[in-house]
């Protein structure tokens, strides 16, 4: 039997780190139970201290997932552990993560402790997490950067203190695998107390090493990786979770072990975070990626003609990806609508069903054939976004190449309709500059890009946007068989999501 590697998803805490990346409370228990079907062993569901919404998230997860274990972050501060244990005590598997930075760099400019300071902080906030929680995780913030006899002596004594999981994070992606497979050795050697608790890793990708670095730790004793969908971010990202997945499976013959990952619901998973995150899939993107499975070459589209195995070294459906995505159309009724929701890994309650299944019938009227991406669109765009500071009620744009180009927009801001009309550049800049006008906001477009959802000339057009204000990036993404209508969709978006972000507390 091949040794089991434990698969901790970080997804909607680092993950959510990604600039740009927010989610609200309702996107985040869809993932989480998207997770829990994908069959992830942990969940870490957010940093409770870090905001209002961060501890409501947890909260939520907590009560709603059974087979996962749920994780909430904590520095090493009595508080923070005490407010990550009100969120995450209603979990049927709750986990405490503790980490605080070992490094000298950190300690001298980030946290202006000595060593010694650190050491106690750590053994503190472990101890006082056992006295809440029987699971407890610490991690060494920046790791690989550490003097390896400091970090050897904090694994110690935090596993002395009852730490159940010791992570050992690449925090910036400095290493690069020969070293950090050597430094999950000396640890496991050195620290005679690890072989009494699980050994994690936790790569970033800043030199594009993440997964390689988390291959080789597993090679070399990590037996828990965390790891993000997408592998979405802070800053280059996380080690991809379906990345590491299939590399452990795809080479089961050369490394030996498995997880309980279950790969078919890999890409429902990967489209669900790209939809709500607003983060698109670069198309070569590994395993996930538009072109992933594609073979352009003539003489390879051969070889896979005459033998898969020639160019294809794992099936399309193994991660589950559909054959083809066409579903429903006009005639559909909502019998057929519910199920092909389930199939898509969505159960609604009776009145989002009625909810989505009005705009499908809507959508139906506009465009022929409605696309597992078109059902995705309504219920991320309809159901998961929440009531919000700012709705688009009405918008009519006039434009061609012998007028001004003129929006007129009509909004909902805070429960009041408000109604402006301006002039812009093109219909877009239009758009946005009324929108600016009745919401009164100050922010900055970063990035604009337009997408068609499906093939064909009635597709749904996918606007992603990217809003700057005070520092802060959102990503806004808004469909619609208008282009200029998914614009000003994706704007409000965004605009909402940089509301949600200042109610943000702490940051990382
Ligand atoms: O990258 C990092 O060091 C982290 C820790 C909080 C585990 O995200
Ligand atoms: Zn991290």
């Amino acid at each position: 039997m091949s040794e089991q590697i434990k698969i901790f998803d970080t997804t909607l805490r680092d993950g959510e780190q990604s600039p740009g990346a927010t989610m609200n409370v309702a996107e985040k228990l869809r993932i989480a139970e998207q997770l829990e079907q994908l069959n992830v062993d942990i969940i870490e569901a957010g940093f409770p201290i870090s905001s209002e919404g961060d501890f409501e998230a947890v909260k939520a997860i907590a009560k709603k997932i059974k087979r996962s274990q749920v994780a909430a972050l904590a520095r090493t501060d009595r508080k923070d552990i005490k407010r990550a244990w009100e969120a995450v005590k209603y979990a049927k598997l709750p986990r405490i993560h503790i980490f605080i930075a070992t490094s000298d760099i950190h300690l001298a400019y980030k946290l202006r402790m000595t060593r010694e300071q650190v050491l106690k902080d750590a053994v503190r906030a472990v101890r006082y997490a056992r006295s809440l929680c029987k699971n407890v995780e610490f991690s060494a913030e920046d790791a690989t950067r550490s003097d390896i006899n400091f970090l050897c002596r904090v694994f110690s004594e935090v596993i002395l203190a009852g730490a159940t999981t010791i992570n050992i994070p690449d925090t910036v992606g400095y290493a690069v695998p020969s070293e950090f497979g050597d430094l999950i050795r000396t640890v496991r050697q050195r620290v005679k107390e690890s072989e009494k608790v699980t050994l994690s890793v936790h790569c970033h990708n800043d030199l594009g090493l993440g997964v390689a670095n988390s291959i080789v730790a597993i090679q070399n004793g990590a037996r828990q990786v965390e790891c993000t969908i997408n592998g979405i971010g802070e800053r280059a990202g996380n080690a991809s979770l379906e990345e590491i997945v299939m590399a452990l499976r795809t080479r089961k013959d050369l490394l030996g072990f498995q997880t309980r990952i279950l790969p078919r619901h890999i890409f429902a998973t990967s489209r669900l975070i790209s939809k709500i995150t607003g983060m698109v899939i670069q198309p070569n993107k590994a395993i996930v990626g538009a072109n992933a499975f594609a073979h352009q070459s003539g003489i390879h589209q051969d070889g896979v003609l005459k033998e898969k195995l020639t160019y294809e070294i794992m099936t399309p459906e193994s991660v589950g990806i559909p054959k083809s995505s066409i579903v429903l159309g006009k005639l559909s009724g909502r019998h057929a609508f519910r199920e092909r929701l389930k199939d898509l890994g969505y159960r609604l309650p009776e009145a989002d069903l009625q909810r989505a299944f009005s705009q499908f019938k809507q959508l139906a009227d506009k465009k022929r054939e409605i696309f597992d991406e078109d059902i995705e669109s309504i219920v991320v765009e309809e159901i998961l976004r929440m009531p919000h500071r700012f709705k688009l009620i009405y918008i009519n744009v006039v434009a061609g190449n012998i007028t001004v180009p003129t929006a007129t927009v009509q909004m909902d801001v805070d429960g009041k309709l408000i109604q402006e009309a301006g002039f812009g550049d093109g219909p877009v800049d239009a758009t946005f500059k009324t929108i600016k006008k009745i919401t009164r906001t100050k922010s900055k477009l970063l990035q604009f890009a337009i997408n068609a959802i499906t093939s064909g000339t009635e597709a749904q057009g996918e606007v992603t946007v990217r809003l700057e204000e005070k520092g802060q990036t959102v990503i806004g993404q808004g469909a619609d068989t208008d282009v200029i209508v998914a614009s000003a969709k994706a704007y409000i978006n965004a605009l909402n999501k940089i509301e949600f972000k200042k109610q943000k507390l702490v940051g990382m």
